[in-house]
């Protein structure tokens, strides 16, 4: 018998709203010591912010001690409050709170922290490395290439972007497409003044015509077309309600339409989150877990699935990190709201805690989920 078959099985698979297992000594027990997890990562995170020196190796090696254990025999705790496991009632959480905290930030370390290049725009997810790439730029491009194939793009295709960040997709792909035509919706004022920018420069292909952006909230937006594609890449972790949004989507979607959605996934029964990115970097934020998209199949079904080995986000993180670090000298200078030293080890602390998590057991158990979906027929 293996340790998995000792433990309580709350431990591993936590109920949904609803299940009367939820008064359960079991899920109660988990519950109370997925908040007793969550307090003790807390006081390290914040021991951290207030300038512990952890070395960044002493805190690689801290997680993957940690991580596989959690991940393989106690997944139920690492979802440290009871909102994740369920959907919310707003289709996107946290919205406005999430510019503020996150997408709004200072532009010009974001862009230096993901890169901005003449055909890549600063792109905020994860780039494909594991065919050879050797750097961002180019694991940025040959993810792009695979979801190109993947949603089976066409010339002359109406694509929707849903959560459409700095637009580095619409440009790459309209790069390769001279009559693919874009609309992006995003809710970030700062990304959406980088992409009006650029659809007044005449090297970009954002301009031209082909592109429209809207600023707005997923919540909110309205369309009066529908669309033969569309793609949402890295935008999930926002959805706290996949029925709703898988059901806005297929009303969005031409009949002989395709949906694709690349979300950051954990290969356990329940969904996860972290206290310290609630907080400090992705108010709730949620990571679905591998079967969330296909079982919430109403109005879309998934044709296809692949999941993407954590590695290559591991891997995306490391180079983000690195740029991070290396953009000390001017990031420095711009205004986070509060003192500089503690926001940059906020951030230090996400990165490596984010990119540590997805190397972890070899990335298969934490990694990024893209999914094929057609109206269900
Ligand atoms: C992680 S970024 C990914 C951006 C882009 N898809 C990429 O791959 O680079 C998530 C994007 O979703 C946008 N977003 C998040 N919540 C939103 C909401 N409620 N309404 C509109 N946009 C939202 C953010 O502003 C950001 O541009």
């Amino acid at each position: 018998m293996t340790s998995q078959h000792l433990l309580p099985v709350t431990l591993r698979d936590l109920p949904n709203a609803g299940n009367p297992e939820k008064h359960s000594i079991g899920y109660k027990t988990t519950r109370v010591l997925a908040e007793a997890l969550n307090a003790t990562q807390m006081g390290l995170a914040e021991a951290y912010i207030r300038g512990l020196e952890i070395p960044d190796s002493v805190f690689r090696s801290m997680m993957h001690a940690s991580m596989p254990i959690l991940l393989k025999h106690a997944p139920g705790l690492l979802a440290p409050y009871e909102w994740v496991l369920d959907e919310s009632d707003r289709l996107a959480e946290s919205a406005r709170e999430l510019m503020q905290v996150q997408y709004d930030l200072p532009q010009a370390m974001l862009n230096q922290m993901l890169g901005d290049w003449p055909t890549i725009y600063p792109k905020y997810s994860m780039g494909l490395w594991e065919n050879g790439a050797t750097d961002l730029q180019s694991a940025q491009i040959q993810m792009l290439d695979r979801v190109i194939e993947q949603l089976e793009i066409v010339d002359g295709d109406r694509i929707l972007d849903f959560g459409c960040g700095w637009g580095c997709v619409p440009n790459y792909i309209m790069s390769k497409f001279p009559h693919v035509r874009f609309t992006g919706v995003n809710l970030s004022h700062q990304q959406c003044e980088y992409m009006r920018h650029k659809m007044q420069d005449p090297q970009s292909h954002l301009s031209g015509g082909r592109f429209t952006l809207i600023e707005g909230d997923l919540n909110e937006v309205q369309f009066t077309e529908k669309f033969d594609k569309i793609l949402s890449i890295g935008v999930f972790c926002h959805i706290g309600n996949l029925t709703n949004a898988l059901q806005k989507l297929a009303s969005l979607l031409e009949s002989n339409g395709k949906v694709f959605i690349h979300l950051i996934t954990a290969r356990i029964p329940n969904h996860m989150s972290s206290g310290f990115t609630h907080k400090y970097i992705f108010p709730h934020g949620r990571y679905w877990n591998y079967d969330a998209i296909p079982t919430h199949n109403r109005d879309l079904q998934t044709i296809d699935r692949w999941y993407v080995n954590g590695m290559n986000y591991h891997q995306t993180f490391t180079a983000w990190l690195q740029r991070f670090d290396d953009a000390q000298a001017s990031v420095k200078l711009l205004d986070y709201g509060m003192d500089y030293a503690k926001f940059r080890r906020i951030w230090r602390f996400y990165l490596l805690l984010m990119g540590t998590a997805f190397a972890t057991c070899d990335g298969e158990y934490n990694g990024n989920g893209q999914y094929l979906l057609t109206h269900s027929s």
